[in-house]
């Protein structure tokens, strides 16, 4: 399938003319080969939403996306940009996504600042996703593996059960509720609001906000009177020492943030792998036989198949030049880590899946690159390899019960996810 719009008209600068849709349905079903083609044609191309006016700059080369993520003189926010109507452009970007204006300040995460508020923020969670914690945490998701895959409802529907339903969602959002502190019972709920956020009901949004910062105001409240070892406590002891260490919306946001950052994309990357590795008998094989090559399986995984394709924009806060051309202050960018993962010029034969491929490790950047890198990255990884593990283990008979190529895909501008995962465990 042809999914990016060819173009023959160049501009002065040498860019292509044409603006390429994000939310064009041949798009999101071939980004490899979409973004793939723009990657080739030239270092920047035209990228917009539907019913959001304002184009952006798409970088999809490997070598531009790590400048742009990690250079200082790109923002996230546009407020750091001199001269740019930043109320504007937030006002616009909330009525796309449908935000009412009293819940606009919820959103304004740890992703959307920059500088000393952006370390400030960053510092106060950063402790508790360290390899080292995130290690000790080990047997515990081990357990939660277990227990859920004793639960899989195997039998049903001819033995065909919805891996992302049954057991991808259901391991990160365990793990990240106990981390963060939410206790069991609420824990559901997390998955309807993720759903309903992203399903974006016309609306419902605001209904949405308002439940979640209603239960984490709950929450906090509740802690603040029984303290625990978890990260709702910590946030709750950073905020009450005053000193503008953490505001109490700030507090709010950080929750929020985690709790879905922490699930939605961790459940499509094991449903992606999942359904990769099964797709791919040789690389199965290779790693049934020697599970050393789990940590190296996984770095691929997220280069090949990586639930997220692109990264918030950034703005550039002076004129500067990507690739040799032109882009002017206030201008945004999107940085497009499908193009970065499979660009050849920085892997070879980048199509190919290869659990065994040097150099490995993060020289992907599916995890984003410079100082927003991703805060879970070393609890994806771990949730990852301990659920292939344990699944590879159990279900030596496991298998697709659709072709590969037949998976249904949910939609999303800068997303890789998977519908569902019917798989056939014996
Ligand atoms: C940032 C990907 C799992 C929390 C990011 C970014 C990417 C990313 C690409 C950078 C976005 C940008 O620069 O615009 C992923 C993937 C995951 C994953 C692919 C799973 C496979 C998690 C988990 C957590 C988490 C488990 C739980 C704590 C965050 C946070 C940020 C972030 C808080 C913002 C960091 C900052 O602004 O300094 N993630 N993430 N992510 N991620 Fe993840």
């Amino acid at each position: 399938t042809s999914a990016a719009p060819s173009t023959s008209s160049t501009t002065d600068a040498g860019l292509p003319a044409e603006t390429i849709d994000l939310t064009d349905p041949r798009l999101m079903r071939d980004p490899f080969g979409g973004y793939g083609r723009l990657r080739e044609r030239a270092p920047l191309a035209r990228g917009r939403f539907t019913g959001r006016g304002t184009p952006v700059w798409l970088v999809t080369r490997y070598a531009d996306v790590r400048m742009v993520l990690a250079d200082p003189r790109f923002a996230n926010d546009p407020a750091n940009v001199a001269g740019l109507d930043a109320a504007g452009i937030r006002a616009r970007e909330l009525a796309a996504r449908g935000v009412p204006a009293e819940y606009a300040r919820y959103l304004d995460s740890v992703l959307d600042v920059d500088g000393a508020d952006h370390l400030r923020l960053r510092t106060l969670v950063s402790r508790a996703f360290t390899r080292r914690r995130v290690g000790a945490l080990r047997p515990r998701v081990e357990q939660i593996t277990e227990d859920l895959l004793d639960r899989l409802p195997d039998g049903a529907a001819g033995g065909v059960v919805d891996f992302l339903e049954g057991f991808a969602y259901p391991l990160p959002i365990t793990v990240i509720c106990e981390l963060v502190g939410i206790p069991e019972p609420d824990r559901p709920r997390w998955r309807q609001w993720g759903r309903a956020l992203i399903e974006m009901r016309p609306g419902g949004v605001g209904a949405v906000l308002a439940a979640m910062v209603g239960h984490i105001r709950e929450l906090i409240e509740h802690r603040r009177a029984a303290p625990a070892d978890d990260l709702l406590t910590a946030l709750i002891r950073a905020h009450d020492q005053g000193g503008d260490r953490l505001s109490d919306t700030e507090m709010v946001t950080m929750v929020l943030t985690l709790v879905l950052a922490g699930h939605e994309t961790t459940a499509h990357l094991i449903g992606n792998g999942v359904a990769a590795l099964l797709a791919h008998p040789g690389q199965l094989a290779a790693l049934r036989a020697d599970p050393g090559l789990l940590p190296g399986a996984v770095h691929e995984l997220i280069r090949w198949c990586g639930p997220v394709h692109a990264t918030r924009l950034r703005y550039a806060t002076c004129d500067l030049e990507i690739g040799g051309m032109p882009v002017r202050r206030g201008e945004a960018v999107m940085a497009m880590l499908v193009g970065a993962n499979h660009d050849p010029r920085e892997f070879d034969d980048p199509a190919r899946l290869d659990i065994t491929r040097r150099p490995g490790g993060d020289a992907h950047a599916g995890f984003g690159h410079g100082p927003h890198y991703c805060l879970g990255a070393a609890l994806a990884r771990q949730e990852t390899e301990v659920a292939l593990a344990a699944l590879l283990r159990r279900f030596p008979g496991l298998t697709l019960a659709v072709p590969y190529e037949r998976l249904e895909r949910q939609l999303m501008p800068g997303a890789w996810r998977l519908a569902r995962l019917p798989l056939r465990l014996a």
